[in-house]
């Protein structure tokens, strides 16, 4: 069985680079952040989509048909666990049928950088 996507979360939405042009296409977007700032921005541009100011790590995901990460997860060796157990946290507890999309920032190689961090795809 095929689903159409309709509730988009994006976690970590910063500024809605994500979430205003999906809202546009017509989808239902909530999104999430930290940052009350960039969610007034969001609002501003787009009273449709729905913010909440909340912490990604413990914000309960249940009901989205796509959960959007965009530039949200990098893998530094100080984060590495952190950020694991955050997407095995979602993906327990997504609804079925529903999928996660990562984007990543940059493709970095693997390496470990001058500032100490390790790096790695
Ligand atoms: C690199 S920006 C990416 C923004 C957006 N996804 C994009 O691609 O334009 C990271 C965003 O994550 C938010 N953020 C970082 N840690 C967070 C946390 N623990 N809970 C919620 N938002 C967080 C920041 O406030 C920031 O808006």
């Amino acid at each position: 069985m095929r689903v159409k996507p309709r509730y988009f979360g994006g976690l970590g939405a910063g500024q809605g680079r994500d979430a205003v042009p999906l809202s546009h296409m017509g989808y239902d977007v909530t999104a999430v952040d930290i940052s009350q700032v960039g969610l007034e921005q969001i609002a501003e541009i787009d009273d449709s989509i729905k913010t909440i100011n909340a912490d990604v790590y413990t914000f309960d995901i249940g009901s989205y048909d796509v959960v959007l990460l965009d530039s949200m997860l990098h893998f530094y060796s100080r984060d590495l666990v952190k950020e694991t157990n955050w997407v095995k946290q979602i993906l327990e507890n997504m609804k079925k049928r529903c999928c996660v999309c990562e984007l990543p920032n940059e493709i970095q190689t693997s390496r470990e950088s001058a500032d100490g961090y390790s790096y790695g795809v």
